[in-house]
């Protein structure tokens, strides 16, 4: 259980009341020089204690920026976070000092990546980084360092954690060094954890151990996941809430229920129709015709409109359709949501 004492400490102004993560309006632009790449274009979501919000969106659509943007550790240049709010606790983390900034993601804001193998350090065993933590950020004594690290890794189901602590990152299979980054992130007790893909290099059956222990994990902690996948039948059975991207932009955010029951942007009504659903036997699955946008070149009006089967003329034009208010915590960036509804 997270300490509030300990958490307010880390940044002067935090609010125990407020959402434990709310963006807005964020927008990250790479200046590149075949122009400027709008990675981020706007996009808005909250997560609460206790809550799973999946990110689901086609590749590059500016999922891994937005996490960066949130971590604080966006490459810059290229990378530029040229508008928008992170609000942690209530404070915008755009604005604090960056030794603030690397105490929140430190201690309250922690992330796993897809790939374990590059993000642990090869040279050192997994017990020594993982201990290694507690001694830098909460002091502790070198053998109180070793015995944590043991139980961390036995929290995550690390067979014989006792002596395995002693290995080193390449000794481990794809799975479990996947579970030794989760126990990374996991250390310090963070109140978010943002989960960057963290199974799509794995196969079907370790990809389903590792969400089943990341959607453990989260309730026996209370923590605020955000799970980042292209896969949407990943996210069904964990997932609170869903927030779909499309260039850069959330263009469908419901809970989750309502999204796979019934979408109300055309964009995640695709994305649904392409995976295959054990509910429909028989069924045609269907690529979703065309490409996303480069993002140098994001069209005018509604994004997607290249690709909708609901295209009409306003959908050609700016301003680009506002997050229309679906029903109470439902909203979609589509003028015809009602349509594709089927109201
Ligand atoms: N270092 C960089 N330099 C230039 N452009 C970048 C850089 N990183 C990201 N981008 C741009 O931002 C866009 C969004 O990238 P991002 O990594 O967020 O996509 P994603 O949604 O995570 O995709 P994937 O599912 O493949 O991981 C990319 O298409 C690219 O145009
Ligand atoms: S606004 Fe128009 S183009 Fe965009 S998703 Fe809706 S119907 Fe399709
Ligand atoms: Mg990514």
């Amino acid at each position: 259980m997270t300490d509030i004492k300990a958490q307010l400490d880390v940044l002067p102004g935090l609010d125990p009341r407020a959402p434990l993560l709310q963006v807005n309006d964020l927008h990250v632009e790479f200046r590149t020089r075949d122009g400027v790449a709008k990675a981020v274009n706007g996009a808005s979501f909250w997560l609460n204690p206790g809550e799973t919000l999946a990110i689901l969106g086609e590749s590059g659509c500016g999922k891994s920026v937005t996490a960066q943007a949130i971590m604080g550790i966006l490459e810059t240049p290229p990378g530029h976070i040229t508008r928008g709010e992170i609000r942690y606790r209530g404070v915008d983390l755009l604005k604090v000092r960056e030794a603030e900034r690397r105490r929140v993601r430190a201690n309250r804001v922690a992330m796993i990546f897809q790939d374990a193998l590059s993000a642990l350090n090869p040279v050192y065993t997994v017990g020594f980084q993982l201990a290694e933590l507690f001694r830098v950020h909460r002091g502790a004594s070198r053998a109180d360092a070793k015995s944590r690290a043991i139980e961390l890794l036995d929290q995550v189901r690390i067979p014989a954690a006792k002596s395995r602590i002693n290995d080193y990152p390449h000794q481990f299979s794809g799975g479990m060094r996947q579970r030794v980054m989760i126990a990374m992130a996991l250390a310090l007790d963070p109140e978010v954890l943002i989960a960057d893909e963290p199974t799509t290099a794995l196969d079907v059956t370790v990809q389903a151990q590792i969400m089943g222990l990341l959607a453990e994990l989260q309730r026996q902690r209370n923590m605020g996941l955000i799970l980042i996948t292209h896969d949407m039948g990943v996210v069904a059975d964990v997932a609170d809430r869903i927030s779909v991207m499309y260039a850069g932009r959330i263009v469908e955010e419901a809970p989750v229920y309502d999204i796979y029951a019934r979408p109300a942007h055309p964009y995640t009504r695709a994305l649904l129709e392409s995976i295959p659903r054990l509910d429909l036997k028989g069924q045609q699955l269907t690529a979703i015709r065309g490409l996303p946008p480069a993002l140098t070149a994001i069209p005018a009006g509604c994004a997607f409109h290249p690709r909708c089967g609901y295209a009409k003329e306003p959908c050609r034009q700016d301003p680009a359709p506002p997050a229309y208010a679906v029903a109470p915590r439902r909203t979609a960036r589509c003028h015809f949501f009602r349509e594709v509804l089927g109201e």
